[in-house]
């Protein structure tokens, strides 16, 4: 078990775009094993590799229901709109409310190179929208209607 230290702004790597992973090797599944333990050593919803350090696309999400990883991911269908509270890791004390699609689809590799179709509604799919988001150097402070102080 490793757990990576998450990268806060104004660390530049977060405004990273990523590459698309091209090769699944060892160390692109060492990378997903140690952003899984990250994730829940952080308490986490979700992490996004640049949040390691690492700008390469891939993500992994457990929003209490399942444990979700994918390499390559991107958005393929988006339905419906809700505006609700987000947090991130990388932006510690800091809430907002941002406008995000009520469902999405989304299509990526899973570790054996598998592409799998995944869909989220309601905090699955605002997780979908958060992790992805980071891969474009995106984060939730840029979409937010209103920012606030934690607490
Ligand atoms: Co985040």
């Amino acid at each position: 078990m490793a757990v990576y230290q998450v990268l806060k702004l104004p660390d530049e790597t977060l405004r990273t775009r990523c590459a698309a992973v091209t090769k699944i090797n060892d160390g692109i599944l060492r990378v997903l094993d140690n952003m899984r333990d990250t994730l829940y050593a952080e308490q986490g919803l979700g992490l996004a590799a640049p949040q390691i350090g690492i700008p390469k696309c891939l993500i992994v999400i457990d929003t209490g229901e399942q444990y979700i990883e994918l390499i390559n991911p991107e958005i393929i269908e988006r339905e419906g709109e809700k505006t609700s509270t987000e947090g991130c890791l990388s932006v510690p004390g800091i809430i907002g409310r941002v406008p995000r699609s009520l469902y999405v689809k989304v299509r990526g590799l899973n570790r054996h190179g598998k592409e799998v179709v995944m869909e989220g509604t309601e905090l699955l799919a605002k997780a979908f929208q958060h992790e992805i988001d980071h891969l474009d150097g995106i984060l939730f402070i840029d979409r937010a209607i209103e920012i606030k102080r934690e607490g």
